[in-house]
């Protein structure tokens, strides 16, 4: 059986936004989010991701991009809960090429990133032993090992109380803010969207209407001190999916 996921979806994402993707259940979000961070293959359709077109790539090149470019944060966490927690977050940095892979250098980064996010204490616990909302933040720090352009959360605070969904947003906001990594995030979460930069809204896998936030203008402003801050980052181009 032929289900096409995706039907004529395209849309930019400039260097530095924070853009939500909502819609209802099986509109195709998913289906998206793993085109842009190259975890599938559309049957037809393009991405970009600074300005390369990722599946022109070959197999090797294509996992340096998915490694090196893109952090994913996933609703269920994903987390391997044999190893520690900062084993988690220093994982992706095993399949790095760079000649820092396994040196102190990762070391201190996971450490760092788990300090910035609030869970150093939990250094050398198994991600079984912590709360959900703590996981989110291990999987937000293994995310950011690698120092991606991009970062890719399907559904991030899905499995969160409202509370706890509303921390982990802030720190994504954060990233956002402080750091100007440029963030993709599926959502149910309308209240959660409304304070992302731009809304997308996915309906049967097309986009049926695009909500401004906050004006780019606001952004670049912000980002004013960066380079490129306007350097188109991402875009999708005509992405069907036959599954
Ligand atoms: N592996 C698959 N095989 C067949 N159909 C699939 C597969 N994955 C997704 N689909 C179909 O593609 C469509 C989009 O699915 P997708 O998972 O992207 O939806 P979603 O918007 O993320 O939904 P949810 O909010 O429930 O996570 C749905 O009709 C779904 O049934
Ligand atoms: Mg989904």
């Amino acid at each position: 059986m032929e289900v096409v996921a995706l039907d004529g979806v395209s849309f930019e994402v400039k260097r530095g936004e924070f853009v939500s993707i909502v819609g209802p259940s099986g509109s195709g979000k998913s289906t998206l989010l793993n085109l842009i961070g190259a975890l599938d293959r559309p049957t037809s359709g393009k991405v970009f991701i600074n300005g390369q077109d990722i599946f022109l790539l070959d197999d090797t090149r294509l996992s340096d991009v998915r490694n090196h470019l893109i952090g994913f944060i996933f609703q269920s966490y994903n987390l391997v809960n044999r190893m520690s927690v900062q084993e988690n977050v220093e994982f992706p940095a095993v399949f790095s090429e760079r000649p820092s892979s396994f040196s102190s250098d990762s070391h201190t980064r996971a450490l760092k990133l788990l300090e910035m996010l609030g869970i150093k204490d939990k250094t050398k616990q198994k991600p079984a032993d912590l709360s959900g909302g703590e996981q989110q933040r291990v999987a937000i720090a293994r995310a950011l090992i690698n120092d991606p352009a991009l970062v890719l959360a399907d559904e991030p605070t899905g499995n969160l109380d409202s509370k706890t969904g509303r921390e982990v947003f802030e720190l994504l906001k954060m990233l956002s803010d402080s750091f100007g990594t440029t963030i993709v995030m599926v959502t149910h979460n309308l209240e959660l969207a409304g304070m992302t930069d731009r809304s997308l809204y996915i309906s049967d896998g097309r986009i049926e209407k695009e909500i401004m936030h906050k004006t780019t203008s606001e952004k670049e402003v912000r980002f004013a001190t960066t380079d490129d801050a306007n350097k188109d980052i991402t875009s999708q181009e005509k992405s069907g999916q036959k599954i």
